[in-house]
């Protein structure tokens, strides 16, 4: 009863604390219906509008970008956003354009070279691009079908124009690829990029150059799922998951002029990292590559992470918690210890299922949710809110946590702080 009890405190003391209401929230995702009628997309099955679950985001600038992949039929659209200012409830714009978004009514491949089939999650980087990393599957989830080779696609968030697609060839893949997540390190210039892809069904990490329009797979045993961290309940629903190497973050640029890219396997505890150093020659010894990649520590029972994302102002990495329906953060200049890793939001409603997490160029904590253990495996009601869209000032949310930064002075100031909040900071450590 006590544990319920503090347990239910602790819930709302977190809700009033920062993050609430959230930004953005859905039943249902329904679109800007722009030329077509809504009629005749439900009529023709082109929207289908409960298998409709959006899985990522990226926030730039008026913008924030919700992908939708095609796991069910009747996504018109996989790439879309929103606008910043816009109300709670907003319908999703297709991006680049509507004639861009939907396949090809001839053959149900791409419509042009900007058409993204299905992507799980998207970066923007500062030089104003969005990548994004199509798997070019449809109907996922019942009977897949591969309309269109997996690409990397590239726009111009100046332009909205198409800069690139790159058709990763078979060497790079293999028959049970996925292709969950990307990032990019850009060196001296924007056109001195590289792009890291990890396969969570090929258990590899693919790289991509920019400047040589090349791409190669990186393997490592440490890209594989962890047996012991298999079994999930989220939402009320249990579920057995042996996914590998899902979400990749890159730390500042080291003093040798390289970054570490932190990853973790979905089903694994653990956090591993590896120079780009070793990702960024793809004539490196595989030997070397084996003796790379190091163990950086074990967040604790039940602690498996969908995505992750590295906030180079604070230099804290941040994760979602799937079995605790929330966000946890691991300052990089701390020790890696399960109290250097806490929870910092936490709630069985709003964060049900949380699937992605970005931070923005202005310091902003972006956080997604979306119920995807009933969309997959019960089903949804979709009279409550399903979806969800959280953001606050990154300062805000770590404020009072071990990820805070620790001055001296921060230190003296937070010894004050603690001592005046009292009771309520006790319950939350
Ligand atoms: C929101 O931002 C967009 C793009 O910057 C602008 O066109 C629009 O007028 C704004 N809407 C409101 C309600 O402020
Ligand atoms: C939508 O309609 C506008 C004006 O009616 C037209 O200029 C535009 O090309 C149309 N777009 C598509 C994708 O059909
Ligand atoms: C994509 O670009 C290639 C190369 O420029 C071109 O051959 C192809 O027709 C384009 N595909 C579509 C669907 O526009
Ligand atoms: C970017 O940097 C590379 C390597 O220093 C150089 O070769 C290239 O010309 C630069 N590109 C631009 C557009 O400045
Ligand atoms: C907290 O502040 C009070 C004065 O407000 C002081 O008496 C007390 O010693 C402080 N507690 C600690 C643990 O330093």
């Amino acid at each position: 009863m006590k544990t319920i009890f503090l347990a239910v405190f602790i819930c709302l003391f977190q809700n009033s604390s920062c993050f609430l209401p959230p930004k953005f929230q859905w039943k249902v995702i329904d679109f800007t219906w722009a030329n077509q009628s809504r009629k005749a997309a439900i009529d023709s099955g082109l929207y289908v509008a409960e298998n409709n679950m959006p899985t990522g985001l990226a926030r730039r600038r008026e913008k924030v970008f919700v992908t939708i992949p095609r796991w069910k039929r009747g996504v018109p659209s996989s790439l879309n956003y929103i606008y910043v200012n816009g109300s709670q409830q907003q319908p999703l714009n297709p991006y680049p354009s509507w004639a861009d978004a939907v396949l090809s009514d001839k053959d149900g491949g791409i419509s042009s070279n900007s058409t993204v089939v299905s992507t799980f999650r998207v970066h923007a980087d500062r030089c104003d691009r969005l990548w994004v990393v199509d798997n070019g599957v449809t109907d996922m989830s019942m009977d897949v079908k591969q309309v269109a080779d997996p690409a990397i696609v590239i726009f111009d968030l100046n332009t909205d124009k198409l800069l690139h697609r790159y058709i990763m060839g078979h060497d790079v893949l293999r028959e049970s690829s996925v292709l969950t997540s990307i990032v990019v390190d850009i060196g001296k210039n924007c056109s001195d990029a590289f792009a890291y892809i990890p396969d969570m069904g090929s258990n590899a990490i693919i790289v991509y150059s920019l400047r040589t329009n090349e791409a190669w797979r990186v393997d490592h045993h440490y890209f594989h799922f962890d047996p012991h961290a298999g079994t999930y309940k989220v939402g009320g629903v249990h579920f057995y998951w042996s996914d590998g190497v899902s979400s990749v973050a890159l730390s500042q640029t080291r003093k040798d002029g390289y970054r570490d890219l932190y990853f973790h396997p979905t089903s694994s505890t653990k956090q591993f990292k590896m120079s780009t150093k070793l990702l960024k020659n793809k004539n490196v010894p595989s030997e070397d590559i084996f003796n790379g990649v190091a163990v950086v520590g074990d967040r604790g029972a039940n602690s498996q992470a969908t995505a992750c994302d590295f906030d180079h102002q604070s230099k804290i990495l941040f994760y979602t918690q799937l079995c605790k329906n929330g966000v946890g953060c691991w300052n990089t200049e701390k020790l890696f210890t399960a109290e250097n890793n806490p929870v910092i939001i936490s709630d069985c409603n709003l964060l049900e299922f949380p699937n992605d997490v970005k931070v923005d160029q202005e310091g902003n904590i972006w956080i997604l949710s979306n119920r995807q253990s009933r969309f997959l495996y019960e089903s949804m009601d979709f009279d409550q809110v399903n979806f969800r869209i959280l953001t606050a000032p990154v300062s805000a949310v770590v404020q009072g946590t071990p990820c805070e930064r620790t001055t001296v002075f921060g230190k003296a100031l937070s010894f004050v702080k603690r001592n005046k909040s009292g009771s309520k900071q006790s319950l939350t450590n």
